[in-house]
């Protein structure tokens, strides 16, 4: 057990390494989301030119598209420093002010999975981001005083993977609301030989076009991907990752032709077999196939939507023809 955990661990830190180094640092490293990228550019830019900080800005959807990434990039532009907390982290008013009352005039502070933030810091968080300025009540109850602090002008960047959750005032405080896009093969396939340059381990066109192909249209599952075929070809000696070795080891990985992995499949199949696919009720999913709720809704849905394999009904969910169809399954046929 405690091995286990270490090794996850490992994993973990090994990623994070990776992750700080293959992570673009600027606007033009950074692929595709061109809207988003297009418009960022532009407020920067008139923010600058006015010597005023950016507008909030709030970056949301799905897990590994970039929003941590793009995050450090605006401050990047903007020529600021980017200071960092989570949503869960910020537990008493003190933590926020904390964290505030490190800021320097017009930079960055970042909050990620901002939807995890407890209510009560959301309604501190209210004036300092209109107004720049932090109410709280300090010392206990019965002698408790009220005291107002002047921030320096700052820009919030909030990241959640769930923007339903925000509450409305919260989310109409942003001036900026920018929705990331799973990501083309193409773009994917860019991003690939670019950690393949980064990294030093050559890749040929095809076998990089394969993996993108194999990576839920996400930059993150792209380079973790690519990380693990590396080992592959490093063990075989390969100068250069090859299609035939990219395909044996996704294959190995249980990735499959559309880069559904195993869980993506259970998902698929309990749906079919024990709810005769569908409609079912996501709690009942979560139980069927032992997911929590948020990672089936965060993770792997909207995939499975956006893939077409999956469709949300009123009455819940339900496999579509095509999800039969790439599983090798008929409606009467079951797997
Ligand atoms: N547009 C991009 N171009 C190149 N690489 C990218 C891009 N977007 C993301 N990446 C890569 O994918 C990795 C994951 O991105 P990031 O951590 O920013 O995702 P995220 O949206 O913050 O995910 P989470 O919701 O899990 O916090 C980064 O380390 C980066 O290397
Ligand atoms: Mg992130």
């Amino acid at each position: 057990m405690e091995n286990e955990s270490i090794i996850k661990n490992y994993d973990l830190i090994d990623d994070n390494i990776m992750d700080n180094t293959i992570r673009p640092e600027t606007i033009e490293e950074y692929i595709g989301q061109t809207d988003v990228k297009e418009n960022i550019k532009i407020f920067v830019e008139a923010a600058k030119m006015r010597n005023e900080p950016l507008d909030h800005v709030l970056l949301y959807g799905p897990p590994g598209l970039g929003k941590t990434t793009l995050a450090f990039i605006i401050a990047h532009e903007l020529g600021t420093k980017i200071k960092t907390a989570s949503g869960p982290s910020i537990e008493k008013s003190g933590d926020l002010a904390a964290i505030l009352s490190t800021l320097e005039p017009g930079d960055v502070l970042f909050i990620d999975e901002i939807h995890r933030m407890p209510r009560y810091i959301e309604e501190i968080l209210y004036p300092a981001m209109e107004d720049f300025s932090l109410d709280i009540i300090i010392g206990s109850e019965g002698n408790s005083r009220n005291i107002k602090i002047d921030l320096p002008p700052f820009t919030l960047v909030g990241a959640t993977t769930r923007a339903g959750d925000l509450s409305s005032p919260l989310r109409d405080r942003f001036g900026i609301v920018s929705k990331l896009q799973y990501y083309t093969i193409e773009e994917l396939s860019t991003i690939i030989k670019r950690t393949s340059r980064v990294l030093e381990m050559p890749i040929s066109d095809e076998a990089a076009l394969e993996l993108a192909k194999r990576s839920r249209g996400t930059p993150r599952i792209a380079n973790r991907l690519f990380k693990r075929v590396r080992d592959f070809a490093m063990v075989k000696k390969l100068a250069e990752i090859d299609l035939k070795t990219t395909d044996e080891a996704l294959n190995r990985l249980k990735i499959d032709k559309m880069g559904l992995d195993s869980t993506d499949h259970e998902l698929l199949l309990a749906i079919i077999n024990k709810f005769n696919g569908g409609p079912v009720g996501i709690e009942a999913l979560s139980s069927s196939i032992g997911e929590e709720v948020t990672t089936i809704e965060d993770v792997y849905e909207p995939f499975l939507l956006q893939a077409g394999l999956l469709k949300r009904t009123s009455r819940g969910r339900v496999v579509t023809d095509k999800a039969y169809e790439i599983l090798g399954l008929s409606k009467n046929n079951k797997g």
